[in-house]
């Protein structure tokens, strides 16, 4: 059989030198700026091997003539070849590195897609090939299907090398791993070849492998981890905000910079970014106290530089709210960060932030509406909005909130997650005053008597949590124990008391190994939060039902 090679790249070539190892003959190997127009006149076959975007004009370029006009795309179908009646293609199911492998590998006996005219079946015979015909319609779905098996592969095998150099184990070690994991599946399939922490449901390994990852890595770790959790028929790993204990905390007081300005505060983080510090930011409304105090310490301990935001943002509060009238003391706050070792404190204002009226809006549906979002229907996406904004501004980095706002906490790791927002979301617990009150910047509101009421919560949350060490499992129960100690304060008025899961912040049926009390209370006009966790038992692994 005569040949002729369009396109003498490294397909091209590996083609040609297997078809002539295989006794065919070779016209031309011709560039696609060669004269192609007599191309088809006096051989059997032409072989078009130039890249996908470039077939059809080279095919159309090709005077119709004896030869059947041949493709050796994986993804394009037959129509690409118009003019030419008579035409095929044959895809080898292999990558051709080059032309002297390449040939080899033609002529080892591999699978090869083919379609069209008979002279495709002929091509791959001649190369001692198996062919499977592919039609057209299945062309796209079995070139993705070899994407997955080759580059995706390829992609994986770049990570395993890339997180080994920084494990500082060498790479031979998970080459045999990864060479005897594919034996396994080609053996017995995937779901008997399954290991890890994934397929075992251990969840809280997958949180200590998050941590360790570098930021970049996680995505690709994550991904992968819920498909083999998908595929052992376990449900997937939900993101779990990590905590940090901020019990004494020593930092080394510092003197922060004020940054008024987005371009100054990220031209800065940029810099320490590639100097390879790392960023820990803390996101407040201002008039800090200790609970600010002890993510700025977190920050501290755990990062080279500390940037805190102080921003009172309108998009959070209710025409309604108290907005105008929010406690705000700039100097006492500079003291304040910097006893707690920050380093730069962004203090936009409204024009800086939001120059121009708002038509963006970041909504996290369902965990928005409920509790706190009932009372404060649009709380909840002001805060989400701030705070996509402000971790655009910052940047990589991680991030402290604290868990006095617990739905927030849930909210904000949520987003993150699902928009793969580069941040590591980190929380902190509560700290109380002495007397079991959750600080907060609101709590200067309450006049002396309204402070001493303001326990109740707390309280409230204490009874919640006898009644569930006692072996209550019903959450309406739960609930009415604490409402009943609310109800006995005249100075408070309650929202809401419920026992929920900690991580969708639903009501269950039964209460599981694992809940959260959320309570909220009018004290005279001001409304106060609280919140704990209930564990009983033992551990449920995370992202498993409670
Ligand atoms: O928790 C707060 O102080 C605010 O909601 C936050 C996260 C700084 C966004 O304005």
């Amino acid at each position: 059989m005569l040949f002729t090679v369009v396109g003498p790249g490294r397909a091209g070539l590996s083609f040609a030198g297997a078809l002539v190892a295989s006794g065919w003959q070779c016209v031309a190997t011709l560039g696609r700026h060669d004269d192609l127009r007599l191309a088809a006149a006096d051989c059997d076959v032409v072989l078009i091997t130039v890249p996908d975007d470039q077939i059809a004009a080279v095919a159309a370029a090709i005077t119709p003539g004896r030869a059947v006009v041949v493709h050796a795309s994986g993804a394009k179908g037959l129509d690409v070849l118009a003019p030419h009646a008579r035409r095929a293609s044959v895809h080898p199911l292999m990558s051709l590195p080059d032309p002297e492998t390449g040939a080899g590998k033609l002529r080892r006996g591999g699978v090869f897609a083919v379609a069209g005219d008979p002279v495709a079946e002929r091509i791959v015979t001649a190369l001692g090939g198996r062919p499977v015909a592919v039609d057209d319609g299945r062309r796209p779905l079995y070139h993705a299907t070899a994407a997955v098996a080759a580059n995706h592969l390829v992609a994986l095998c770049a990570q395993v090398e890339r997180l080994a150099a920084r494990a500082g184990v060498p790479l031979d070690a998970y080459w045999d791993l990864m060479e005897t994991t594919l034996e396994n599946v080609r053996r017995s399939g995937p779901i008997p070849s399954l290991t890890g922490p994934a397929a075992r449901g251990d969840s809280s390994t997958i949180s200590l492998h998050l941590e360790a990852l570098p930021t970049d890595e996680r995505t690709l770790y994550l991904v992968l981890a819920n498909e083999a959790a998908r595929l052992a028929g376990r449900p997937p790993y939900r993101e779990q905000t990590r905590t940090v204990s901020t019990e004494a905390l020593a930092v080394t007081p510092t003197t922060p910079t004020l940054v008024p300005t987005i371009a100054e505060l990220r031209a800065r983080l940029d810099a320490e970014r590639r100097a390879g510090r790392s960023i820990g930011f803390v996101p407040t409304m201002g008039y800090l106290h200790d609970g600010h105090g002890s993510l700025m310490r977190a920050a501290a301990a755990a990062n080279d530089v500390v940037v805190a935001s102080i921003f009172v943002n309108p998009l959070q509060f209710a025409p309604t709210e108290d907005l105008a009238g929010y406690p705000r003391d700039l100097e006492r706050d500079i003291g304040v960060a910097g006893t707690n070792g920050v380093h730069l404190l962004f203090t936009p204002d409204v024009t800086e932030m939001y120059p121009r009226p708002m038509i963006t809006t970041v909504s996290v549906a369902e965990l928005s509406a409920r509790w706190d979002g009932a009372s404060r229907p649009t709380h909840f996406d002001g805060v989400s909005t701030v705070v996509t904004k402000l971790f655009n501004i910052v940047g990589p980095c991680r991030a402290y909130f604290g868990e006095k706002d617990y739905q927030q906490l849930a909210i904000i790791t949520r987003m993150t997650a699902d928009l793969a927002i580069p941040v590591e979301v980190i929380g902190c617990p509560i700290v109380r005053e002495p007397d079991g009150l959750a600080m907060s910047s609101r709590n200067v509101y309450l006049d002396p008597a309204q402070r001493a009421a303001a326990v109740v919560l707390r309280r409230a949350l204490d009874a919640g949590t006898a009644a569930i060490l006692d072996g209550e499992r019903d959450p309406e129960r739960v609930s009415d124990v604490m409402t009943s100690v609310v109800a006995a304060e005249p100075l408070a008025t309650l929202d809401y008391a419920a026992a929920v899961d900690p991580h969708t912040l639903e009501v269950p049926a039964t209460l599981g190994s694992h809940t959260r009390l959320l309570i909220a209370a009018r004290v005279g006009t001001t409304r106060l939060i609280d919140n704990c966790g209930v564990d009983t038992g033992s551990v449920r692994p995370l992202g498993t039902p409670a």
